[in-house]
């Protein structure tokens, strides 16, 4: 049977293949420790689980409105106020299975062929694929670490073009931890007002910061930047919710909102309405039980982080937050175990899993050869543990 042109070009996504490759090793008796995981290890916290029990038993077992129910954009959009200082109406709100569905519907609704969206590598797998599902067209622009992998105004500046449309802020960041400063978001709001573009703002790893550093929502830097902003977010990350697939996007241009809500109608239909419930009670309750989980991501950053320094050859900055330590390991390549070669980042990681039992995610996929990811969203044990097979597999290396 003939594959379409458009999912034929769609790439399979990295970390999703590692996540599949640990489970089969693990079914087969193999002792992996995963370090590949994008969601946080702990369990989705009681009170929410009893909303969803209670929408259960109250029968909210129906259809909602496709764009999400009242009770959850009124939820979300106290949210946003309260915590982003971004004051979004009801109808600028659209509720959808998790923010990656938002990010999908967003490009499906704004580009048109051709239209190009600036995306700052290392990049969220996802991003690329997405804008090439729509038509669009991703141009990616590169970072540093020493400026926190977030994009310089001169480099996004440089990738401009007539046919840009948008540029994307994943701040923190998915897979390196980068935290925007707020000049450097300003700078970037800056350049979405003088040259007419949307700033993609996905904030789902807000809540998971680090050392006192502030998350700064662009929308909430002044109206000419919030009229222009998409803020982006959802429950996975700050609520250990990612199977509840709950995400929303905040607009406002009423419009683009309106069109995401079509294409919604006509695919998807409403996210789950009992995951709805257990998102409203998520939202408006408990709020200690996020800093509870930060906490401890910040010990298991620290850990992680002074680990990987102490290994020869490897080189990782301190991630601001969100749950990924990113480490620059291209001083390894080149080096070989017997018929090994440790040619790029695939490679790393194929030594790793088969001669460690370490699995980690290459930076390839995320536009970041010289890197891989590792989510420290496991515990100190684990992370103790696979360090010190990861320390031992790279001494082996000549
Ligand atoms: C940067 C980033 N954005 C969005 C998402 C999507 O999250 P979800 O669809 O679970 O809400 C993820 C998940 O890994 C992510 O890392």
């Amino acid at each position: 049977m003939a594959i379409s042109q458009r999912a034929r070009n769609a790439a399979p996504s990295p970390t999703l293949a590692i996540t599949a490759r640990v489970k089969a090793l693990k079914a087969a008796g193999r002792d992996v420790i995963g370090f590949g995981a994008g969601e946080p290890d702990f369990d989705t916290p009681d009170h929410i689980k009893q909303a969803a029990i209670d929408a259960l038993h109250a029968g909210y077992t129906k259809y909602t409105p496709s764009s999400g129910d009242v009770d959850l954009k009124a939820a979300i959009a106290a949210k946003l106020s309260h915590d982003n200082g971004l004051q979004y109406k009801p109808s600028q709100i659209i509720v959808s299975c998790g923010a990656k569905h938002s990010l999908y519907n967003i490009f499906q609704a704004m580009l048109d062929d051709g239209d190009e969206v600036i995306i700052s590598a290392p990049y969220w797998v996802s991003y690329p694929e997405m804008v090439k599902l729509a038509g669009g067209k991703p141009v990616i622009v590169g970072t540093t670490a020493a400026e926190n992998f977030v994009p310089t105004r001169d480099v996004v500046l440089a990738a401009i073009t007539p046919k840009t449309r948008a540029i994307i802020l994943n701040s923190p960041s998915n897979p390196t931890g980068g935290v925007a400063s707020r000049q450097q978001v300003k700078d970037l709001a800056a350049l979405c007002i003088q040259h007419d573009l949307y700033l993609i703002s996905d904030e789902i790893y807000e809540k998971l910061v680090y050392d006192g550093n502030e998350h700064i929502s662009p929308g909430a830097l002044g109206s000419d930047i919030f009229n222009r902003t998409i803020t982006v977010n959802g429950c996975s990350k700050a609520y250990s919710m990612t199977g509840w697939r709950i995400g929303y996007a905040a607009a406002a241009d009423d419009e683009l909102i309106a069109a995401m809500g079509r294409i919604q109608d006509q695919s998807t239909s409403n996210p789950t309405s009992i995951a709805q419930k257990a998102a409203v009670a998520a939202l408006t309750k408990n709020p200690e039980v996020v800093e509870e989980m930060r906490t401890h991501f910040e010990h298991r950053r620290n850990l992680i982080v002074r680990l990987l320094n102490e290994m020869p050859g490897i080189s990782c900055s301190m991630p601001g937050g969100a749950f990924y330590a990113f480490p620059d390991v291209s001083a390894i390549y080149g080096k070989r175990y017997e018929e090994i070669v440790i040619s790029g980042s695939d490679a790393l990681t194929d030594y790793l899993l088969d001669t460690a039992d370490v699995a980690v995610v290459p930076g390839s996929g995320f536009g970041a050869d010289n890197y891989v990811r590792l989510s420290y969203a496991t515990s100190e044990k684990n992370i103790s543990a696979g360090l010190e097979r990861m320390a031992l597999a790279l001494q082996k290396l000549e």
